[in-house]
């Protein structure tokens, strides 16, 4: 027995001997070839950025002028293996679980389950990030009509987290606490592309959540518009007016059927005593827009990124107040919590005209684009801006991001996008960072963005 186990220590003695010879050796090979010259390593760096750029990493060794450099080329073969292994290596970060930002745990008492109808949209998107960050458990309900997986693809996976791919116009069946209704296209392009199916979505699509909310007991937030001003008489607009809708033109589609929301809204909250919250939201922007929604900011910062003419269309006088996406994303919030069930005006009052906004872009923008003027548009409002005495009083909400700050970060949004060239390229976008921004100015710690 003895001898047995002597015979297995010297086993283990001598492999490792062996094991410890060689690694010298190859050591000792390694360190005794001659070693290239400062000019040499760079040479080989610039010729494998080169062909790496360009795609021809297999060439590395065979160009003429690396041939001529016999001791470079077995860097080059070294450098070679290392850009294959480290794109091998991204392959497989790519498929392991990734990393999240790190969100608020919650306890069973205080975690809701949230239902964000729209969720892969612009303002759902945003609302998602701000939820999951606090803690919550959320759901998000999305068609893709003008929604995208990537706003929200930073979270797919995450066991707070669940995306469903649905049609709200069809009924649906879960367990929720609250829910955001935000479902709904929200540029004119988009919501006159086909006009039956918005006003199906703001009223059938309302109905099956306002239903969904009643079955089981959910608070139920809708997103209304300030188009249920229409064209406004009054100025500012106040939540008691009962605006100015032209019901038969192009637009009515969505201002006439986001009327009916509200409509359906306080009639479930009388009738069955769904607990409801009605944000009446005014011009928002901010990253994750869509590019080609026809919206004023968008349409202007990417012209003036494009080094295309910044076109008005009509007088440039008419007014509008903008909203930074993270301001609203908290009154919507706060709505939500709070015990306030009248419709609430959500925006910035901080009014401009068509033509200050072309212009604050192009010199923020800088290029060669020109503003034009082009014939105004139907129905286009002349003057919007949000009384927002409600909101302060009962929310104790305002908006906080300047304009300059927003336009910034929207700037440096859509310069990203149109430098995106594949489709693998991860979100950039740092939910953290969007959720600090309000609080940070909030907190007077930040004054440039
Ligand atoms: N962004 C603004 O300036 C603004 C202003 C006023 C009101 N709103 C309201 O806020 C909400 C969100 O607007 P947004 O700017 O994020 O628009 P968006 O188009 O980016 O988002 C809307 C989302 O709803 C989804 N959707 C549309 N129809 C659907 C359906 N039938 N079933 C399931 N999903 C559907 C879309 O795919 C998209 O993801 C909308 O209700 C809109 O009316 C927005």
């Amino acid at each position: 027995m003895k001898t047995v186990k002597n015979m297995k220590k010297w086993f283990t003695s001598l492999t490792l001997l062996g094991f410890v010879l060689a690694v010298t050796f190859n050591w000792s090979l390694l360190v005794s070839s001659k070693k290239p010259s400062d000019e040499e390593v760079a040479y080989v760096d610039d010729k494998a950025r080169h062909y790496s750029e360009t795609g021809q990493e297999r060439l590395l060794s065979l160009a003429p002028s690396a041939k001529v450099h016999q001791d470079i080329t077995s860097l080059d073969e070294a450098l070679l293996k290392i850009k294959n292994l480290e794109q091998r290596l991204k392959d497989i970060e790519f498929r392991i679980p990734k990393k999240y930002p790190e969100v608020n745990f919650l306890t069973f008492k205080d975690r809701k389950r949230i239902l964000v109808t729209g969720g892969a949209g612009f303002v759902g998107s945003h609302l998602v990030d701000r939820l999951m960050m606090e803690g919550h458990e959320v759901i998000v309900v999305d068609n893709f009509f003008t929604g995208r997986k990537r706003n929200v693809e930073h979270w797919i996976g995450h066991e707070n987290f669940e995306l469903i791919h649905h049609d709200i116009v069809n009924p649906l069946y879960i367990e929720v606490d609250q829910i955001y209704h935000l479902a709904s296209p929200a540029s004119p392009p988009h919501y006159m592309y086909n006009p039956v199916k918005t006003i199906k979505t703001n009223t059938v699509g309302t109905i099956n959540m306002l239903g969904l909310a009643k079955r089981v007991g959910a608070r139920v937030l809708i997103a209304s518009t300030s188009e249920v001003y229409g064209d406004p008489e009054v100025h500012p607009q106040t939540e008691s007016y009962w605006g100015h809708v032209n019901p038969i033109g192009p637009r009515a589609c969505y201002d006439e059927s986001k009327r009916v929301s509200e409509t359906l809204a306080y009639s479930y909250g009388k009738q069955e005593n769904v607990a409801v919250r009605v944000a009446r939201i005014f011009n928002t922007y901010g990253p994750r827009m869509h590019s080609n929604d026809g919206r004023v900011v968008s349409n202007f910062i990417l012209q003036a990124l494009t080094g295309q003419d910044i076109t008005i269309y009509g007088s440039g006088k008419q007014t509008r107040s903008f909203q930074y996406v993270s301001d609203l994303v908290d009154g919507l919030i706060k709505l939500q919590n709070s015990n306030y069930s009248m419709p609430v005006n959500l925006g910035n009052p901080d009014e401009h005209t068509i033509e200050e906004f072309a212009s604050i872009i192009h010199d923020m923008v800088g290029g060669k684009s020109h503003i034009i003027h082009k014939d105004a548009m139907e129905d286009d409002p002349q003057r919007r801006k949000p009384d927002i005495t409600r909101a302060n009083h009962v929310l104790g909400w305002q908006p906080l991001v300047p304009l300059q700050q927003g336009i910034k970060k929207t700037v440096e949004y859509f310069r990203r996008e149109l430098m995106r060239s594949k489709h693998s390229e991860r979100n950039l976008h740092d939910p953290v960072e969007a959720g600090n921004l309000r609080k940070a100015l909030s907190n007077g710690v930040l004054t440039d963005v």
